[in-house]
């Protein structure tokens, strides 16, 4: 199988050729300037099945993932993969009023147009994936983030919400210790409140584990109820680390460490998210 990473990607998609059978094809990717962006695949495809990683986010990704579709389609790949490590526009997945659009469904739908196959990794909500019109699935990084968390020897797994109660679980299950969620309400994008709740997590390290972590609003919600609940330390990690509106300094003033996997880079980003990505094209 050939490998395209795409400019958002790119060093995911290095890691993961580099875990396996795997050829990663030379490609050229640039910005005219006026911003439009022109693609080039360099490593002959035809006949070959590949696989695209790219990001879905932010918008301008999303374009150079339909390109890097259409170059492919057109020298001739026989199956092409599209792995959208982060799906961006993942959390409207429902109409929550009237006149919306449900940007996740619409997105993945539009991004698979010229795919014969999408994997998400730790997608928002998985019933988005059910009315993609080709072969569609999601992996998750938490083992990845289970084993990185060792090392703090967590004694309690928390999930936010009840929406990342599966992601806690697996992690939980690397770990061997158990885990608890939160209630949280969303008030707008950048407030939430969490529902108090009684939790064992005296004298406990615990780690907080989410798909994404944006504002960082949830996890410092949660932390604050967790160290009033006399948690001895704080830690938080997740797969997509958006970490807007200045973050991660906020975060790490109020918890003992922040996390994330590399499929967005940066620097919370100390855990690979390639071996899972790898084993599943391995098997396709
Ligand atoms: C939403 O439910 C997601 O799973 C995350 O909890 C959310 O995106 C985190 O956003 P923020 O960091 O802005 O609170």
């Amino acid at each position: 199988m050939i490998i395209i990473g795409g400019s958002a990607s790119e060093g995911l998609a290095k890691e993961t050729a580099n875990l396996g059978d795997f050829d990663l094809a030379r490609r050229e990717i640039k910005r005219f300037p006026d911003g439009e962006c022109y693609v080039r695949l360099e490593t002959p495809v035809k006949g070959k099945n590949v696989a695209i990683i790219q990001n879905a986010f932010p918008d301008n990704n999303i374009m150079e993932l339909f390109l890097l579709q259409d170059a492919a389609r057109r020298a001739g790949a026989a199956h092409i993969t599209i792995v959208v490590p982060y799906l961006g526009y993942a959390r409207q997945d429902k109409l929550f009023n009237e006149g919306e659009a449900i940007s996740a469904v619409m997105l993945s739908n539009m991004l698979t147009l010229y795919a014969d196959r999408l994997i998400t990794m730790d997608i928002h909500e998985n019933s988005t994936l059910d009315s993609v019109h080709v072969p569609a699935g999601n992996i998750s990084a938490m083992p990845e983030i289970g084993r990185f968390m060792k090392q703090f020897r967590p004694g309690l797994v928390v999930s936010p919400d009840k929406g990342a109660m599966d992601l806690a679980k697996l992690v939980s299950g690397v770990l061997g210790c158990p885990w608890d969620y939160l209630e949280k309400t969303r008030i707008d994008g950048e407030t939430v409140v969490v529902k108090p709740k009684s939790m064992d997590a005296a004298d406990r390290t615990v780690v907080i584990v989410d798909d994404i972590i944006a504002t960082g609003g949830t996890i410092i919600r949660a932390t604050e109820h967790l160290k009033a609940q006399g948690a001895s330390k704080v830690y938080a990690a997740c797969t997509h680390g958006l970490f807007t509106s200045n973050a991660l300094p906020r975060l790490r003033a109020a918890l003992d460490g922040v996390f994330s996997t590399n499929t967005i880079p940066g620097d919370a980003a100390r855990i690979s998210a390639a071996q899972p990505i790898a084993d599943v094209l391995e098997v396709l």
